[in-house]
């Protein structure tokens, strides 16, 4: 089954449910999806600085710390110098991509997301800027393309309407969120999708459901992490995700898209402590260490015990450095844009 993915880039969904219900072949589908990612990315880890520009947000999602009916989340906002701040101090510290990442707040007009887009862009000429600012209708979208924005993260969270009823509230919908991903990718962005692993009520079904979705939209960048859970959300009770159905995800996303930027995420290397140097040797190829102000980091809580929220956070790049060295991989200093956007099987 293994050797057919790798192969073709695909299975059937029964296939699918079978690999991803033990961990009986996960040596050699790591194995796999290592061979996979060398082919095509050799052992470039691509980094991304990220921004946590505002915890504001005007959604309820039922899963995430910043939601606005968390009363107890202490909530900021950085200015558009400070934001320029934290991309200068990255771009010295080797990053040549900014995430701009925060809730869905109001405060920041679609003039001022376009200002700080050119001030980055004038400022850093060989710099890639990402947004990860939620749903936005189509004509701000146009705006920030027309600003110089380059790529757009935007997660489905689950392929399956039903299954995304139960993890937001009424007034989002899965329909809206996929019309985003689509205007996104007309506009012309690099798009970036996923979803979260162990989401209460996720079935296997829907995690096939999402790899089909994934496949329709064909994103650049593929983010999957476990859900875990915020102690001051309405599912405080419900068990996290784990690392090993996160690490399985992960190398079957490489070899169903050997193209794809799959990041190591923040959340992976919260679950288990070694959790992003697996992911890279499980297929990933990108990390995205946080470059807010210490100041506010732990107030970015989209889940418990979030690492990299300390003093001594200001050291990830050379933390991380270190991991991705021991691991066998390689930090390079270049905005790392997806080498195509193709899917499908890989000859390795
Ligand atoms: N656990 C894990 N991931 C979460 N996210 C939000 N809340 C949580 C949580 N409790 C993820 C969502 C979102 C991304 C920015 O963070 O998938 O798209
Ligand atoms: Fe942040 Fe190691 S990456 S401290």
């Amino acid at each position: 089954m293994i050797e057919k993915l790798k192969r073709d880039g695909d299975l059937s969904d029964d296939e699918l449910k079978i690999l991803l219900a033990s961990g009986e072949r996960d040596a050699p589908l790591f194995a796999a999806a290592d061979e996979v990612r060398r082919a095509v990315y050799g052992t470039d880890v691509y980094i991304r600085g990220l921004i946590e520009f505002t915890n504001h947000c005007k959604n309820d999602c039922l899963y995430c710390g910043i939601r606005r009916g968390n009363g107890l989340a202490e909530r900021y906002r950085l200015t558009p110098d400070e934001i320029l701040e934290c991309a200068g101090q990255g771009y010295e510290l080797g990053f040549r991509t900014f995430v701009l990442q925060g809730g869905e707040d109001q405060h920041y007009t679609d003039e001022m997301i376009c200002e700080i887009i050119s001030r980055i862009k004038k400022r850093h000429g060989d710099c890639a800027v990402t947004l990860s600012i939620g749903e936005k209708p189509k004509e701000s979208y146009r705006a920030y393309w027309r600003a110089g924005a380059d790529r757009y993260l935007l997660r489905h969270e689950t392929a399956d309407g039903a299954h995304y009823s139960k993890l937001h509230p009424a007034s989002m919908s899965l329909d809206v969120r996929k019309r985003c991903l689509w205007d996104l990718k007309e506009i012309g962005f690099q798009v970036g999708s996923g979803f979260m692993v162990g989401s209460p009520h996720q079935t296997t079904e829907n995690i096939v459901s999402d790899l089909r979705f994934l496949q329709e939209l064909e994103p650049a960048m593929i983010g999957i992490g476990p859900f875990i859970s915020h102690k001051d959300t309405p599912f405080r009770n419900f068990a996290s995700g784990t690392a090993e159905l996160t690490l399985r995800l992960v190398a079957i996303l490489r070899l169903m898209f050997p193209y794809a930027l799959i990041p190591a995420t923040t959340a992976l290397g919260t679950i288990a402590p070694d959790g992003r140097e697996r992911g890279l040797a499980a297929g990933a190829n990108v990390v995205m260490p946080n470059l807010s102000p210490v100041g506010v980091r732990k107030h970015y809580l989209l889940y418990d015990n979030k690492i990299c929220t300390g003093d001594e956070a200001a050291e990830c790049r050379k933390c991380l450095e270190a991991k991705v060295a021991l691991a066998g991989y390689e930090i390079v200093v270049h905005r790392g844009d997806a080498k195509t956007h193709f899917s499908g099987g890989v000859a390795v």
